[in-house]
């Protein structure tokens, strides 16, 4: 059924608790990727424009369930409030006496942030009495974090037996996009995946085999998939108690009429160092103390021609170790052949937009999902708990 979403609540004069995912990466005191507050402005302006009391909170890292300075969120209100252009109040604790004397002072169209809301070990456990305490700051509630969707917490899914429980315009939008992807693609529809684990990739391709056309594996994964298939993979990554798994993904899209590519050649090298040597070898080729590490040319460009024939490309995860320069080619035709294409280009996961976002491809994107664990549940075909507890239209 479909969901409340923001459209369908009356926020003037209401004190509105948003739960967005204001979890982003913090190196030495500074904010080394603003997309995802960036990405929940859309909600907070409407909010703030319809004259409602806006009170967000979110987690921050993992702080184990205590107070912890390095995870407060009082940077992040600092950097909020610049890119709001308006003043973002913080209340130094997300429940009780604090934080009530913070909500009770917002006028209408005010906006305050709650202190880390996992400085409470109850927030992940899901528990009713926090629920209450965070619920009873507010008359209505908006969910508007797709990266933590995939949380069943007090703050995702607890709150909504309390409130009237709507989706914010962020998590509409990756519903609304990732969806329609995965329901009613246009066709050819081609997905690539990479990253290093091949166990978080695994529901991901069982779910999409049915639906694309063309599945396309690199990255440290797809090494494992070339082991299951006999080739020698030397010392690339591997993940052995996969592999009958791997064989038998190998034998179902290979029975169908579904187009699926390995890695032709790829990009060795004895150690994962800028310096250190590297060569592109086939990948029947893989020397016995070499790993591979990106994907080679020839490979790079049939997927960059699957890339252009496509009306809808998913692409999750980068094709080698990006970090490190000479090893981001593979990455880097990917994202250029996505660049240039004129399909639906949907980006998941975290890894394949910060490789994005380094080579200053990100505008070129239809979508890139602010959702890492996230969207790889809802590739999976998974229900998000957070998208399930929101009250029904
Ligand atoms: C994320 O960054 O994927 C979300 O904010 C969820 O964070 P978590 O994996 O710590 O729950």
């Amino acid at each position: 059924m479909a969901k409340k979403t923001i459209h369908d609540i009356e926020p003037t004069g209401k004190r509105v608790l948003v739960r967005v995912d204001f979890n982003v990466p913090i190196v030495e005191g500074k904010i080394t990727d603003k997309t995802r507050l960036i990405s929940s402005l859309p909600t907070i302006r409407y909010l703030v424009e319809k004259g409602a009391k806006v009170i967000l909170c979110s987690h921050l890292g993992r702080p184990k369930g205590k107070p912890n300075p390095e995870y407060s969120l009082r940077p992040v209100a600092a950097a909020f409030c610049e890119l709001l252009g308006k003043p973002v109040a913080f209340a130094p604790d997300c429940i009780g006496a604090e934080a009530e004397a913070a909500v009770g002072k917002l006028q209408e169209g005010d906006v305050l942030l709650l202190e880390n809301l996992r400085f409470y070990a109850e927030e992940e456990k899901n528990d009713e009495g926090f629920s209450r305490a965070l619920a009873s700051l507010a008359d209505l509630y908006v969910n508007d974090a797709f990266g933590t969707a995939h949380r069943a917490h007090a703050s995702t899914v607890g709150v909504t037996k309390l409130l009237p429980a709507a989706a914010g315009l962020l998590l509409s939008k990756e519903l609304e996009v990732l969806g329609g992807a995965l329901d009613r693609p246009k066709q050819p529809f081609v997905a690539i995946l990479g990253g290093a684990k091949v166990v978080d990739k695994i529901p991901v391709i069982e779910n999409l085999l049915g639906k694309v056309d063309a599945l396309l594996l690199g990255g440290g994964m797809a090494y494992t998939f070339l082991a299951a298939d006999g080739f020698e993979i030397g010392k690339s990554l591997l993940d052995a108690e996969r592999i009958p798994l791997a064989k038998k993904l190998l034998a179902r899209a290979r029975s169908s009429d579904l187009s699926l590519q390995l890695p032709q050649d790829v990009v060795v090298t004895p150690e994962l160092k800028e310096e250190a040597p590297r060569k592109v070898v086939d990948r029947s080729e893989i020397p016995a103390d070499w790993m591979g590490a990106d994907i080679g040319p020839r490979t790079a460009k049939s997927f960059a021609d699957q890339i252009s024939r496509a009306q809808t490309v998913i692409w999750n995860g980068p094709m080698g170790v990006f970090e490190i320069p000479p090893l981001a080619e593979g990455t880097l035709a990917v994202a250029k052949a996505l660049a240039a294409s004129e399909a639906m280009t949907i980006v998941g996961g975290g890894d394949s937009a910060a490789a994005l976002e380094q080579m200053g491809l990100a505008d070129k994107m239809g979508h890139i999902s602010t959702g890492g664990g996230a969207s790889l549940e809802f590739l999976e075909g998974k229900t998000l708990p957070g998208v399930a507890a929101l009250s029904d239209q």
